[in-house]
């Protein structure tokens, strides 16, 4: 089994700076990383810290030197994918020491943490908000899958094969999920799949395969499926995941935020 920390759109732009006039998402950051630190005995030993895109939200150099000030002082080992928000090379560049970080082509990768297979794809195309499966990235994912084993094996990236009934984010989803699965079904074992993008948890199927995503570590959208919905973003709920791929294990949402308590019952 491994147990994994899954972070993702932390939108990181430097400090000083608010994303669309309003979120301080250094400083909302480097509160949740306060608040994991504080938490990590409580939630139990990880792995490794999974972080599925919109790392920065401007792509800037200084961005990621923020955010991954942050992400180290958890501890832990890092597996980090962009999106549409990141700049690729600029990406790269700031986690170029990682071992699965190759030094050209697409941010794709493949590790090997306890029993557990993580596939990492690389979904950006850079300006644009949409995400699609490049033909080198399915062949990567193909090749990791046929030489898996017996290993629990989890998909991550940033844009989700699911629709979530939200207009805006769904105008900006993944191009091919029909791709995925064919690649996917290849496998005997159903593939579990991990993404970010629409900030909050949405769990579907893709075929045989689940597909969850976590919240934001900044800010929220609010299911509204009318066609005059607003478009726009809530500060809230925020939060990250857990997921444990041994046998009985489970994915679990971890707000950054509960309600008062415990109160004995
Ligand atoms: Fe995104």
């Amino acid at each position: 089994m491994a147990r994994f920390l899954h972070l993702t759109d932390l939108h990181i732009v430097p400090e000083g700076l608010l994303v669309s006039g309003q979120l301080d998402t250094a400083r909302l950051f480097r509160g949740a990383v306060d608040t994991l630190i504080h938490r990590l005995e409580s939630i139990g030993p990880v792995d490794a810290v999974l972080v599925t895109g919109d790392i920065s939200d401007d792509g800037s150099a200084e961005s990621y030197r923020v955010a991954r000030e942050q992400l180290e002082r958890l501890g832990q080992r890092l597996l980090v994918v962009p999106g549409n928000h990141d700049d690729r090379e600029t990406f790269r560049a700031a986690f170029s020491d990682l071992p699965e970080i190759r030094s050209t082509g697409q941010i794709d990768w493949v590790a090997d943490i306890g029993d557990t297979r993580v596939i990492g794809l690389d979904t950006l195309i850079e300006g644009k908000g949409g995400g699609t499966l490049r033909d080198e990235s399915l062949v990567l994912l193909s090749e990791a899958l046929s030489t898996a084993g017996r290993r629990q094996t989890l998909v991550a990236l940033h844009h989700p094969p699911l629709r979530t009934g939200i207009r805006f984010m769904d105008a900006i989803g993944l191009e091919n999920p029909d791709a995925l699965r064919s690649v996917l079904d290849q496998h005997d074992a159903p593939v579990r799949v991990l993404a970010g993008h629409v900030h909050g948890v949405y769990h579907g199927l893709l075929g045989r395969h689940p597909v969850v995503t976590a919240p934001s570590c900044c800010s929220a959208f609010a299911l509204d499926v009318r066609k005059e919905a607003p478009v726009g973003f809530l500060t809230g709920p925020t939060g990250c995941a857990v997921i444990d791929t041994g046998v009985g294990g489970v994915w679990t949402e971890l707000p950054l935020r509960y309600g008062d308590g415990p109160f004995a019952f």
